[in-house]
């Protein structure tokens, strides 16, 4: 199939990206290069005969329907989005352009576009969103996890603007019939995560032996799912998912915030020359972060039972790999901070 994907050059796109090429796939990556983006992360398949990329914006419907028409795509996975929780508190403006404007600019340039196929072509056309597990808000300790019919009740601008963007998709199934799909996951790691998030934040902090700072006491509770896994969820739900239906996507792997960062620590520990080198004495807990959740948890019996999709990757293994990809690759990390787009944010020694 040929893909549109769209946020190709972040974090899931990219994974998602270097799968969908070895599966035979055709990649159209449409990223505005935002700096969250990384063209490195796609090095491997940069010169690739099947890859195509287009800098563009979402919020430009002129460019959308030209690519489209250029391109014609199978379906159009969309993934961009500004996707960072503490940003959006800082500054929303760009949360509500992108994720909101923009997924109804590329909504209407999709449904032009599905107005003018014929027959198996029009028939096999989707427009796969990808969305979060942060648009069902928060739950308790004893509360069961999020399941697809669970209410929205977002908390923050970021995951205020993916709800709005997930009702927006959904209306232009009901409304004009776009063949849409709609997948919820819950929190992604691994390698080619940009350096502001949670995990690779323990990583480069640890390395450099700066403080690790975790918000409140680290009691909030996450489930965490390996990044390949994600984008390999994303291509059974292309290939088998039933148009109109939304699927969550887990990593059956709660765990608190504290309880995380102390495994990545202790990982650290285990790799880093001399052995046993202990990370968790560089822990401090800071101010909490306004609206925090207090736990997210994913049901995934849907995909499960009725796609067959589970994840292959363990926990143990996942974050494993996570720490020595970022210890063997230096290289894809260290010009951001020296650039400075992270390296200010995490005050991070250069
Ligand atoms: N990271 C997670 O844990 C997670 C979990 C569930 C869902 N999601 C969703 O998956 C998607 C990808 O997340 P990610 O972590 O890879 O994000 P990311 O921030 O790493 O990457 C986002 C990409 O979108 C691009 N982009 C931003 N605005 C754009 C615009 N206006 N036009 C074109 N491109 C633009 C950026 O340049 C970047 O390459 C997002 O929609 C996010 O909401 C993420």
């Amino acid at each position: 199939m040929k893909l549109l994907v769209t946020g190709g050059a972040g974090f899931i796109g990219s994974a998602l990206i270097r799968l969908a090429i070895t599966r035979g796939h055709h990649i159209v990556n449409v990223d505005k290069l935002t700096y969250a983006a990384n063209l490195d992360s796609l090095r491997d398949v940069a010169g690739h005969p099947h890859y195509d990329f287009v800098k563009a914006d979402i919020c430009d419907l002129d460019a959308m329907k030209a690519i489209l028409a250029a391109h014609q795509p199978d379906a159009i996975i969309h993934l961009a989005a500004e996707s960072h929780v503490d940003r959006s508190i800082d500054g929303p403006g760009a949360f509500i352009q992108t994720n909101i404007v923009g997924t109804f600019t590329l909504l209407q340039a999709a449904r032009d576009f599905w107005a003018g196929l014929r027959g198996a072509r029009r028939d096999r056309f989707r427009f796969h969103h990808v969305s979060t597990d942060e648009v069902y808000g928060d739950l308790s300790a004893d509360d069961p996890p999020f399941s697809e019919t669970t209410p929205y009740d977002p908390s923050s601008p970021y995951s205020a603007s993916k709800a709005a963007s997930d009702h927006l998709v959904r209306a232009w199934a009901r409304t004009y019939g776009l063949p849409i799909l709609l997948t919820n996951c819950s929190n992604n790691y691994g390698p080619y995560q940009f350096p502001e998030k949670l995990i690779p934040v323990v990583i480069l902090k640890a390395l450099h032996g700066d403080t690790i700072p975790v918000y409140g006491k680290g009691e909030n509770v996450r489930d965490w799912l390996y990044v390949d896994d994600h984008a390999d969820a994303l291509l059974r739900v292309l290939d088998k998912g039933a148009p109109g239906e939304t699927y969550n996507i887990g990593g059956n792997n709660e765990r608190t915030n504290l309880a995380l960062v102390e495994t990545i620590c202790d990982l650290m520990g285990q790799h880093l020359p001399p052995g046993g080198k202990d990370f968790r004495r560089l822990i401090r807990f800071v101010t909490d972060r306004p609206g925090h959740d207090h736990r997210y948890a994913i049901d995934a019996a849907k995909i499960e039972d009725a796609l067959g999709w589970s994840p292959s990757m363990s926990a143990d293994e996942g974050f494993d790999r996570t720490v020595r990809w970022y210890l063997d690759n230096d290289w894809w990390w260290r010009p951001l901070i020296r650039e400075g787009a992270f390296g200010d944010r995490l005050g991070l020694k250069r």
